[in-house]
């Protein structure tokens, strides 16, 4: 089964993270999916979005994490007991029970720097194979939410996952992220690479006349295979990154024209994943 999506853009704060999290919920809430997401941004952005902080802490604290499970199976040489390091049942929506949460770490930089001068990227590629090829069949998606800039880490996930999903803001230099993420795949095609399950809009502001020309501009590419659906810059979304400590109702988290957007991007992106499936 190809399941397994890399969400990425060489810019940050384009929504990698809170359109995991959105797409994640509706997928488990509405979908009944299960679903992995691996948090490989060493800013831990979509971990403190899906539990509470002190729970986050203690996993950091313990070794509990993806930079954990690296240091074990790429530095090590350990098996990869990836497992270990799942957290279950996680989110603050009650009707969404079926997300699982590998966490990050800021040591994830440092642990970087280390796998390159030691020469271990191999290791590091076949640590995520491992990972993915088991997960593939546990889960029926499993989202890699990924840190900006292409560093040895997120250029593994890219060439190792099914498909790689880009959300992007409709102004220049978040489209420069997609360029450069285009050439760069490119580049060395034997290697392998997800295939490009789309584009998102995000953040679009409908009074904004360069954000229309912007997303017009965006569509006119096919090769951005670009979602119908634009996610709009709203309040229930920016909101959405804070974790609740009391558990809260799918409605209440994403309301009115804010979920209908989100659900409207989940069935297309459902619909996606069907379709290449087949192929
Ligand atoms: N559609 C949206 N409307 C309003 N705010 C958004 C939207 N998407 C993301 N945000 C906010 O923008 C900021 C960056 O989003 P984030 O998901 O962290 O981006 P990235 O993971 O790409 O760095 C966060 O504060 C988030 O809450
Ligand atoms: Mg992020």
């Amino acid at each position: 089964m190809r399941n397994t999506i890399t969400v990425m853009n060489a810019k940050g704060g384009v929504g990698k993270s809170t359109l995991v999290l959105a797409l994640a919920e509706t997928l488990s809430a509405f979908h009944g999916k299960r679903v992995l997401v691996v948090d490989a941004d060493a800013q831990s952005s979509i971990s403190h979005m899906l539990m509470p902080q002190q729970q986050l802490t203690v996993l950091q604290d313990e070794g509990q994490t993806l930079v954990d499970f690296f240091v074990a199976s790429v530095l090590k040489d350990e098996p990869a007991l990836w497992r270990q390091y799942v957290v279950t049942g996680v989110s603050d929506v009650d009707d969404a029970r079926s997300i699982d949460l590998i966490p990050c770490d800021t040591n994830l930089t440092l642990l970087e720097r280390e796998i390159s001068k030691s020469d271990r990227e191999a290791n590091l590629r076949r640590a995520i194979n491992q990972l993915l090829s088991e997960a593939r069949m546990a889960y029926d998606f499993v989202f890699i939410d990924s840190a900006p800039g292409l560093s040895v880490v997120t250029e593994s996930w890219l060439r190792e996952a099914d498909f790689h999903l880009t959300p992007t803001r409709p102004d220049y230099i978040s489209t420069r992220g997609l360029a450069f993420l285009r050439k760069f795949r490119q580049r060395n095609p034997e290697m392998g690479f997800g295939e490009l399950l789309g584009t998102i809009i995000n953040m679009k502001d409908p009074q904004a006349p360069e954000d229309e020309q912007y997303d017009h501009w965006l569509r006119g590419d096919p090769e951005n295979r670009c979602f119908r659906q634009a996610m709009l810059r709203v309040t229930p979304l920016q909101s959405a990154a804070y974790f609740s400590p009391r558990p809260r109702s799918y409605w209440a988290k994403y309301p009115g024209a804010t979920g209908d957007q989100v659900r409207s991007l989940t069935q297309e992106l459902l619909a996606r994943a069907n379709e290449l499936q087949r192929r």
